[in-house]
C-alpha cells in the first residue's frame, strides 16, 4: 500500500505539472482526484486493511493527498501567471502616449446670437427675462388690444394646443410672439419697467424667411415722459452694437393693434449689399435692398389698462425682433435661407 500511495505522489504531481492548459489541468484533476479517481480508490484500499495497519496507512494517504492537491494548485497558479505574462506582452500599451481628443463641439449659433443680444441690452439696463413656450389666448392677444376674431389675429397663424378652453384665458396656444411677455412683466405692477424677453415663439410658416419655430427678442421700456426718440435711440444702439457702425435701418410706418404709433424697422440687407439684386437675379431674403427684422412702437393705452397701469402716468416703447433673421443679417453671415438655422447639417453650423 505504502508503495501504491508513494507511486500515486510521483505520477500525480508529475502529471499536473505537465499540464499544458487549462483543459489538460480539468481532466488530470479528474483522473487524480475525482470522486471516482486514483486517489479516492487508494483511499477505499486503506479503509478495508486491517486494523492495526489503517492508522498508519490512513496518515500517509492523508499525506499523499494534500501533496498531490498542493501539485494541482502550484500548477493553476502557474498556467494563471503565463497567461497574464502573454497578455502583458501581447496587449500592452504605452501611458505616455498622447491621448485620441473628441471633437470639441460649440454652442448653436442661435444661442450665441441670444447671448449677443442679452449683453447688448444688459449693458443699458435692461433685466433679460424668459416666458414659457406655450401661452394663454389673452396674454398672446386680448390683453394686447386684440379681441376675439379680431382679423389682425390671422397674421400671427397661430398653432392651438389641444388642451382645455380657461374660462377667463381662453384657449392655450404655442406662443406666436413674445408680446405676450409685456402683459405678464406689467401685471406684475413693478414700475418703471426695462426688460428684454428672449423665447422661443411659434407660427405656421416655413419659406426663405419663416421657420415654424423661432426665437424673438421683445423689449419692453414703460417709465414716465417716454417718447419716441427713446425708441429709435435704444434701436439705433443695439444696431450699431451688433451689425457694426456702417449699416443702415429704417423705421417704416406701419400698424400693430399693441402699439400707437406703430413701425416696422428694417436693415439693409448684407447679403446684396443693400442693392437688391445678385448679379442679375433679384436678391432671395430682401425687398429691394432692406430686410424686415421686427416690430416697434409706442405702447397703445389699451394694453397698459388691461394690466392695470395708469396710462396718464406711465407710457413706453416695445419692440419685438426675430434672432435668426437678425443673426442672418450681421456683417459677413450670409445666409440665403432662414432654414439652415435647423437642418442640424454639420456643414453649416461648424462655420460659427
Ligand atoms: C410681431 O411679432 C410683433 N409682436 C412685434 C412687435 C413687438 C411690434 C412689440 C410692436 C411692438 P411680426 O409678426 O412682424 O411682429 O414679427 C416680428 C419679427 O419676428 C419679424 O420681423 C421677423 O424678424 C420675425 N419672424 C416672424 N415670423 C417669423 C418666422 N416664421 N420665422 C422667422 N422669423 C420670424
Amino acid at each position: 500500500m505504502k508503495d501504491k500511495l508513494d507511486q500515486l505522489k510521483s505520477e500525480a504531481s508529475a502529471a499536473f505539472a505537465a499540464a499544458k492548459d487549462a483543459a489538460e489541468l480539468e481532466a488530470t484533476e479528474i483522473k487524480y482526484l475525482g470522486r471516482k479517481g486514483l486517489m479516492a480508490a487508494l483511499m477505499q484500499g486503506v479503509a478495508g486493511l486491517p486494523s492495526n495497519e489503517r492508522p498508519m496507512m490512513g496518515k500517509l494517504a492523508n499525506e499523499v493527498k494534500i501533496a498531490v492537491e498542493r501539485a494541482l494548485a502550484d500548477r493553476r497558479a502557474g498556467l494563471e501567471a503565463e497567461k497574464r505574462g502573454a497578455i502583458a506582452t501581447s496587449e500592452w500599451m504605452d501611458l505616455t502616449m498622447p491621448g485620441t481628443r473628441p471633437p470639441k463641439g460649440h454652442v448653436h449659433v442661435v444661442t450665441d446670437a441670444i447671448a449677443a443680444v442679452t449683453g447688448i441690452f444688459e449693458k443699458i439696463g435692461f433685466t433679460r427675462v424668459r416666458y414659457p413656450e406655450v401661452e394663454w389666448d389673452w396674454y398672446a392677444f386680448e390683453a394686447l388690444n386684440m379681441p376675439k376674431d379680431h382679423p389682425a389675429r390671422d397674421e400671427w397663424e397661430t398653432f392651438f394646443m389641444a388642451a382645455p378652453e380657461d374660462p377667463k384665458l381662453g384657449k392655450m396656444v404655442l406662443t406666436p410672439h413674445t408680446s405676450s411677455g409685456q402683459i405678464h412683466e406689467l401685471k406684475k405692477g413693478k414700475l418703471p419697467i426695462r426688460m428684454i424677453n428672449i423665447s422661443k415663439t411659434y407660427r405656421r410658416q416655413s419659406d426663405v424667411t419663416h421657420v415654424p419655430m423661432f426665437h424673438q427678442f421683445e423689449g419692453l421700456m414703460i417709465d414716465k415722459n417716454i417718447s419716441v426718440t427713446h425708441l429709435k435711440g435704444v434701436l439705433d444702439h443695439f444696431a450699431k452694437e451688433f451689425f457694426g457702425h456702417g449699416r443702415k435701418t429704417r423705421l417704416r410706418p406701419f400698424h400693430f393693434r399693441f402699439t400707437e404709433p406703430s413701425f416696422e424697422i428694417d436693415i439693409s440687407c448684407d447679403l446684396c449689399g443693400g442693392t437688391g439684386r445678385i448679379g442679375e437675379a433679384k436678391c432671395r431674403i430682401c425687398k429691394e435692398g432692406w430686410l424686415e427684422l421686427g416690430g416697434a412702437g409706442m405702447v397703445h393705452p389699451n394694453v397698459l389698462k388691461a394690466c392695470s397701469v395708469d396710462s396718464e402716468k406711465w407710457s413706453g416703447f416695445a419692440f419685438g425682433w426675430g434672432v435668426e433673421r437678425t443673426m442672418m443679417m450681421r456683417e459677413g453671415v450670409k445666409i440665403d435661407d432662414v432654414r439652415h438655422f435647423y437642418r442640424n447639417d454639420f456643414r453649416f453650423l461648424t462655420q460659427f
